[in-house]
Parts: structure tokens; C-alpha cells; sequence
């Protein structure tokens, strides 16, 4: 296990460590990713080994490039079309019919496939040099909280993988949003930072709505999610001193000032998550911010990190 720069050397030395069916850790602009050969399924179920995934949760698929997407689904849809032309590369992940070269290990048996063509040079650099589409959960184990500078990652996945690249923190600091265009109207399965109203302007029309209750369509929702040891407590104003995150002026160490900026906070939040779980406070109280629309993603972070999702 080494963290190293991502100079040339080092992501032609992780390029080569894919190739040959191995795992790294790289950075995107959401969080980082535990990377592998999409299309090697004995790559893929190691990643699952090694986050402690069930195999049931399918990954997403990094791509360099709309026409390598393409090539890896059945049908690239109209929808597909005009939102990675709006959003790619960036934080917005696109659900389409798979085509049958990625394996079921992948996609957890559906047969769909997620894809998205990441904004991070480093990531971008490192699926061109491998010269392959790279699967890639958030480098964290399984229902921690996704790891959002080189320095955040686990020691169990650090022991397991060859190579870690050090990409700086994320800008975006949240999971990418995830949309379902893989037929009937295009749904929002994960709110990030292209929010529902950035997609349904790009689409020029409403999004259709998730039924209550359907989480096989993303078998990732799981209520409690991207969660901190401590028990995260949402509340209106944070108690007098307690430990957590306040929007106004911190009263110790252990209160965290959060932005009032969506992306801003979205970008703070894990860190933030992380300084305070690793004082080894018991419970946590995090101040609600609005409930409009560009703080969709924060919010449903906060509420699945507290198990209220
Ligand atoms: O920003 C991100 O998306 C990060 C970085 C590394 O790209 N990745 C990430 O991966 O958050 P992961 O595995 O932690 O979350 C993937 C989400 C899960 O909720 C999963 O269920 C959903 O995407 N997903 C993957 N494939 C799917 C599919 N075929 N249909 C529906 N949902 C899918
Ligand atoms: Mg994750």
C-alpha cells in the first residue's frame, strides 16, 4: 500500500495495477473510489471483499468518454443523451440497459448499468492510461461514510489495495446524483449536486416520481447510510455547547460552523462528520438547514447518516 501524488508515473503504475485485474483507491470530484476493471469480474467481486459490500449493491461504471459509455449499454436513450451532454463530465450518474459485456457481478445481477464520466483529472487520466471503464464504489466500508480526502480512508481498505492516489480533497464532497433514463421518464434514485431542477431543465420537462417504497431500483438506498459512529441527531437549534454541526458561531471545538451554501456545505459535510466521530462523541446534533430543493442531497445525507432516510 502506497499514497502517493498522482504524477504521470504513479497513475500509469495504478493504470498498470488495473490492467492486470487489480484494485486502487482514485479521487473523483464526489468522493473517492475503490476502483477495478469494470469488465473483470474477479477485479469486481475483490472490491466487494474488500469494502464488505453485499452483492447485491451494484457498482457504478467510470467512463473517459460518451462513446465508451455507449458501449457498454444495450440502448443509449435520448434522455442519456442530453443529460451527459449537460452534465459530463460531472457528478451525475446515468442507469441504461447494460450491454452484454458487463458482468452481472457489476451490476449485482440487473439489467441496467450505472455510468458516469467523473470531472476529476486524475480519474479521467487514470481511465484513459488503463485504457478500460473502471468500476468503482466510495472508498469507505460498507455503511461508513465515504471518504473525501486521501487521509479519510480506512486502514482496512489502505491494507488491501496497491496503490492509493492523493487527488486532493473533493471538490464536490457528496455522492453523485443518480438518475434512472433506462426507459419510461428519467427518476431521480440519489439526489448530488446536479439537482432535480438542473435535470429537468436540461430535459425540458418534469422528472417522474419514485413510487414509496421502491428501493429495488437502487438497491443502495439503504435507510441507514453513509453514517458516522456517533448517533446523529437532526434538530432545529443544536443544544447550548453540544457537539456538532451549527450554522452560527461554534460556542466550543466541538461545534463545526457549517455554510449556509449548499454546495459549500455539501463539499464540508464528511470531514466535518469525520472530526467529530473521531473525538468519540456519543451523539452528535447537526442543525437542519432549509428544506428547498438545491438542499436536497445535503438533506437526505444528513437524514440517512441519522437514520431517519
Ligand atoms: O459519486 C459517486 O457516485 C461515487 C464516486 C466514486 O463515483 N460512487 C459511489 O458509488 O457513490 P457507491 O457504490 O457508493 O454508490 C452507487 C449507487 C448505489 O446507491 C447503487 O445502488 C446505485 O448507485 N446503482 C449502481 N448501479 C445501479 C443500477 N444499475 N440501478 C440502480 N442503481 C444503481
Ligand atoms: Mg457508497
Amino acid at each position: 500500500m502506497s499514497v502517493t501524488a498522482p504524477t504521470p508515473t504513479a497513475v500509469n503504475r495504478a493504470a498498470q495495477v488495473l490492467r492486470e485485474g487489480g484494485v486502487v483507491v482514485m479521487p473523483t470530484e464526489t468522493v473517492y473510489g475503490l476502483a477495478c476493471d469494470a469488465l473483470n469480474v474477479e477485479a469486481v467481486r475483490r472490491v466487494f471483499e474488500i469494502k464488505g459490500r453485499p452483492s447485491d449493491n451494484p457498482l457504478i461504471v467510470h467512463v473517459a468518454s460518451i462513446e465508451q459509455a455507449r458501449l457498454l449499454t444495450l440502448r443509449w436513450s435520448p434522455e442519456a443523451e442530453t443529460l451527459a451532454r449537460a452534465f459530463w463530465p460531472g457528478p451525475l450518474t446515468l442507469v441504461l440497459p447494460k450491454a452484454e459485456c458487463v458482468p452481472n457481478a457489476t451490476t449485482a445481477g440487473l439489467a441496467t448499468v450505472a455510468l458516469r464520466m467523473p470531472r476529476h483529472h486524475v480519474c479521467r487520466s487514470l481511465i484513459e492510461a488503463a485504457g478500460r471503464a473502471l468500476a468503482a464504489p466510495s472508498a469507505n466500508v460498507f455503511m461508513g461514510i465515504s471518504p473525501t480526502s486521501a487521509d479519510h480512508i480506512d486502514p482496512e481498505i489502505l491494507v488491501e489495495v496497491d496503490i492509493i492516489l492523493d487527488g486532493g480533497p473533493c471538490e464536490v464532497g457528496l455522492e453523485s446524483t443518480v438518475v434512472d433514463v433506462s426507459g419510461g421518464n428519467p427518476r431521480v434514485l440519489r439526489p448530488g449536486a446536479v439537482t432535480r431542477a438542473d435535470i429537468q431543465a436540461a430535459l425540458g420537462r418534469p422528472l417522474g416520481d419514485m413510487p414509496p417504497g421502491d428501493v429495488r431500483r437502487s438497491p443502495g438506498m439503504y435507510p441507514r447510510h453513509y453514517a458516522p459512529r456517533a448517533t446523529l441527531r437532526l434538530v432545529e437549534k443544536a443544544p447550548a455547547g453540544e457537539p456538532g454541526l451549527v450554522f452560527g458561531e461554534p460556542q466550543n471545538e466541538n461545534q463545526v460552523r457549517m455554510p449556509r451554501d449548499p454546495a459549500a456545505y455539501g463539499s464540508g459535510l464528511y470531514s466535518a462528520l469525520r472530526r467529530l466521530d473521531r473525538a468519540g462523541h456519543e451523539v452528535l446534533f447537526a442543525e437542519l438547514p432549509p428544506q428547498s430543493g438545491d438542499w436536497e442531497a445535503v438533506n437526505d445525507r444528513l437524514r440517512k447518516a441519522s437514520g431517519t432516510a
